[in-house]
Order: structure tokens, then C-alpha cells, then sequence
């Protein structure tokens, strides 16, 4: 078990990563009627780096920043201050290389679930009748068979959400973004998505960042999770999980090795580093746990 504090990469080592997100801020001017304009430190000095094909899972409070980064890795806003790279160049604004899975579906309401899944296909200039091959295993993926010229105001939640991921999977984007995608999914939903998810990534070599408020679920998927605590917004630590892959729900579950990993996890979501000696240390003052 290694947790790591992670500091801000030198500009040597950029290009050895898919993915660096250096010294990032985020600052968000509110203006209330009748109030002075005020300005909200949301992420302060956030730095992440994720090798090409890692899946890193970022765990964290309500409100301490997870989705405000996540829209800068989607270069669907920018930072205040600091830089985001992919594969070494500087990023400047959304591209077809970064799949997202948006808090909350972000489906079009007016395109049927296969027009929505084909979406990014039809910007990437696809043919028509390959649109429709691959929407349509997409389609089996997310096990929505007959639903296919429904519109989103006639899916349930879950369902919703399976449109997002296969609309997000199907243009085969390098990166895939994911702001907690299962959250609006049962319990069983969520884990067939889970393994589902792992077997895409292990076929496909994707890089994947994933937000959730799930202890288990971040461990499960992950290479490694990142502990981003609040006021202001920062990535305090990181760890590796070291449960052997392929990895499957039903074998994971239940072992000794994955409740360790939650629990260390807990600890350092509360504050707590417990060293190999059993020793324990604040690393961070604990975060409030009622707002997980
Ligand atoms: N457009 C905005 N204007 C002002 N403040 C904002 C805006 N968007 C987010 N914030 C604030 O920035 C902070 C971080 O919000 P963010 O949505 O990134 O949190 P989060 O970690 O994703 O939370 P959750 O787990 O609830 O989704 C919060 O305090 C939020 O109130
Ligand atoms: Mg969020």
C-alpha cells in the first residue's frame, strides 16, 4: 500500500504522462442581487498526474471541487490559474480526444437514445451505416435493446445514465471523464456497469478519471485514488490499490485485501494516514464526514 502526496510535475516529466493537471485554481466570481461581488476559491493548487491507460478514481466531499476540475480536464471551462496537458501539449478548450460523462446525463432531449449514443460519431464524420453498427453494440452494452428510438424524457434515471456512458464510449475517445456516472443507478445496475466499465477499459487500454461518493466503488475500479479534500479544493493524497486484475465484483468483494483498501481509504477520507507499522497520523484536518 503506497499513499502519495503529489506535487506539481516539472516541465521534464509532462510528456511521460497522458494526463497532468498542474498547480490548478479555481476562483468563481458570485454576484447576488444587492451583495458585493465576492470571489470563491473552489480549487486551489490541484495537481494530478495519470499515466496513459490508468484509471484513477477521485473520491471527496460534497462541494470540495471534484466536478469544477473535472470540467477543466474536459477544457469545458478554464482554470483560473495553471495547466492542463494531454499527451504533452497544453490543452484550450473540449476536444473528441476526451470522452465526458457529465454529472447528472447532459443528454439531448430532443435525439433518440441512438441519436444521442451517435452524436459523437456523426462530428467524427462517420458513415451512416457504421453509425448504426456501432450504436447498436452500444446499445446491447448498456442493455437498452428496444429502447433505441425512445427520447430521454421517457427513461427512468438509470437508464439515462446508460445512454450518457455508451454516448461517451462510442466515438472511442483516448480519455474518458466521468463524474459520478452510477450514482442515479440501483445497487445491482451499478455493479453489472462496474464490471462492464472494467471489461471496456481492460479491451481498450482508455485512461480513465472517475468521480464518486462511493468508498467501495473507488476502490474497486481503481490503479489508484485520489483524496481531494475542501476549502479550498485539493488533491491530498493518493493511493494505490494493489487488488490483481482482472478484477470482477464477485471476487472482489468479499476478500480480506479490498476491505483493508476501504479502509484505509475511509482513514485518509477522515484525515487519518495508518502507516505499514499500524501507526496512525493526521495528514489533513479530517474532513466532515456527514457531507460524504
Ligand atoms: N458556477 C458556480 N458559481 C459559484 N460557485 C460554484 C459554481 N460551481 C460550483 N461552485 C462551488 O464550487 C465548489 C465546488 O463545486 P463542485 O461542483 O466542483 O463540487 P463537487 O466536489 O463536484 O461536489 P458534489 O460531490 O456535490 O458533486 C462548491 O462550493 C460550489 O458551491
Ligand atoms: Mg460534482
Amino acid at each position: 500500500m503506497v499513499v502519495e502526496h503529489q506535487g506539481a510535475l516539472g516541465d521534464e516529466a509532462i510528456g511521460d504522462f497522458k494526463i497532468v493537471a498542474r498547480n490548478i485554481n479555481h476562483v468563481f466570481h458570485i454576484k447576488r442581487p444587492g451583495e458585493e461581488k465576492r470571489d470563491f476559491k473552489a480549487v486551489e493548487n490541484l495537481n494530478l498526474n495519470v499515466k496513459k491507460g490508468e484509471f484513477v478514481t477521485i473520491v471527496g466531499p460534497s462541494g470540495c471541487g471534484k466536478s469544477t476540475f473535472l470540467d477543466i480536464l474536459a477544457g469545458l471551462s478554464e482554470p483560473t490559474a495553471g495547466e492542463i496537458f494531454i499527451d504533452g501539449h497544453k490543452i484550450s478548450g473540449p476536444a473528441l480526444d476526451r470522452g465526458i460523462v457529465l454529472q447528472g446525463y447532459a443528454l439531448f432531449p430532443w435525439r433518440t437514445v441512438r441519436q444521442n449514443i451517435e452524436y459523437g460519431l456523426e462530428i467524427k464524420k462517420v458513415g451512416k451505416h457504421e453509425r448504426k453498427e456501432i450504436s447498436g453494440r452500444f446499445i446491447d452494452l448498456v442493455d437498452l435493446k428496444g429502447f433505441e428510438d425512445r427520447f430521454p424524457y421517457e427513461l427512468s434515471g438509470g437508464m439515462k445514465q446508460r445512454v450518457a456512458i455508451a454516448r461517451a464510449l462510442a466515438y472511442d475517445p483516448e480519455v474518458l471523464l466521468m463524474d459520478e456516472p452510477f450514482a442515479a443507478v440501483d445497487a445491482q445496475t451499478r455493479e453489472i456497469l462496474q464490471d462492464e466499465l472494467l471489461s471496456i477499459w481492460e479491451k481498450t487500454g482508455k485512461t480513465i478519471i472517475f468521480i464518486t461518493h462511493n468508498i467501495e466503488e473507488a476502490v474497486f475500479l481503481a490503479d489508484r485514488v485520489a483524496v481531494m479534500s475542501p476549502n479550498p479544493g485539493a488533491v491530498r493524497g493518493i493511493l494505490s490499490i494493489d487488488l490483481p486484475r482482472p478484477r470482477r465484483v464477485r471476487d472482489i468483494r468479499n476478500s480480506g485485501d479490498f476491505s483493508r483498501l476501504t479502509g484505509v481509504l475511509w482513514n485518509l477520507l477522515h484525515g487519518i494516514e495508518v502507516s505499514r507499522d499500524g501507526d496512525a497520523q493526521a495528514v489533513w484536518p479530517a474532513i466532515n464526514s456527514a457531507a460524504l
